[in-house]
């Protein structure tokens, strides 16, 4: 059915602002992230061979093709919003390795390099692969690269990804104010707000060279570690950005774990079991994740 002009517009702002794009004035709090930054540099440093190829989607300031560029002999970075690729630009240009990166203006779901690359870097990362379209690129991105260049695939950063879920408690009293919404939370710091009901159970684990799954499906159980007021669920993805074989350790990097409310509160105790049940596409908005919790017994 065609969508009405209202839906389009809607579609089209979410795509622009809030969706796939993040609004340039984040890319500072991106490029301010320690954790963030040491993580995808000694994955790059580690995984990026000299005098390689490499493909970097998604590039937005440019500062992981930058980090390529340490090693590498060629970098294509790619990136859709025209603010961000002007400002890339300008920004490489003050950096060392800045004429062995060349800048494109293209959507990721249609850009091919002109030659094999050694490695893709491709941070559209968000939490449990919602929002950015890092899955639906990938997959995309797989199909046509081996159409032009055939096998092998190019090594990718990250190079999978862990998805686990966690029964909380979560206050989402403000001022008196109650309002059960969806949060965010820095991965490296203890929540006031949370208090943890079980462990958290891994429910997706994927590797980009592998088959990437374009839907993400869980029909699960978990059971409590403590007594308390079953009313959020915590979902964490774990992105290995790089696998060092050889000491057996990955580099790893956390995106910003999701607090996401259940429409009914259980009162559970320890030993309790429930059943949690979600469907959603990757890429799709975080409203889109609606987990199903239901006691057992
Ligand atoms: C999370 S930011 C990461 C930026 C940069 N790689 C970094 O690590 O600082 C994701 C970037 O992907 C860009 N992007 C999103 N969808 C895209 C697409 N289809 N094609 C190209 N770039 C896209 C966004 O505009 C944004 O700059």
């Amino acid at each position: 059915m065609p969508e009405s002009a209202g839906d389009e517009c809607k579609n089209l702002q979410d795509q622009l602002e809030l969706g796939q794009f993040i609004p340039f004035i984040y890319h500072h709090n991106m490029l301010a992230d320690p954790v963030r930054m040491g993580a995808f540099r000694s994955a790059i440093q580690s995984a990026v061979p000299q005098g390689s190829r490499v493909l970097d989607l998604g590039g937005g300031t440019g500062v992981l093709s930058f980090f390529a560029a340490q090693q590498a002999e060629r970098v294509w970075c790619v990136e859709r919003n025209p603010e961000l690729v002007e400002a890339a630009r300008h920004l490489l240009a003050m950096n060392p390795g800045a004429e062995r990166i060349e800048v494109i203006h293209a959507d990721a779901f249609d850009y091919l390099p002109p030659e094999p690359v050694d490695v893709v870097i491709c941070e559209m990362l968000h939490v449990g692969m919602l929002r950015e379209k890092q899955v639906p690129v990938l997959v995309s991105f797989k199909r046509r690269y081996l159409e032009k260049f055939g096998a092998p695939l190019p090594r990718f950063i990250p190079e999978a990804f862990i998805q686990a879920l966690q029964p909380v408690c979560q206050s989402f009293d403000f001022d008196g104010y109650h309002a059960p919404i969806p949060s965010l939370q820095d991965p490296s710091v203890k929540h006031v707000r949370t208090s943890e009901l079980g462990e958290p159970v891994v429910f997706q684990t994927s590797c980009y060279d592998a088959h990437l799954p374009l839907l993400c499906a869980w029909k699960g159980e978990l059971t409590l570690d403590s007594d308390g007021q079953l009313n959020a669920l915590r979902f964490i993805t774990k992105n290995l950005l790089a696998v060092i074989v050889e000491e057996q350790r990955s580099i790893d990097w956390f995106s910003q774990y999701l607090i996401v409310p259940l429409a009914r509160p259980l009162h559970l105790a320890a030993g309790d079991r429930i059943t949690v049940d979600f469907s959603y596409r990757m890429g799709d908005p975080i409203s889109a994740l609606k987990p199903c919790v239901k006691r057992i017994g």
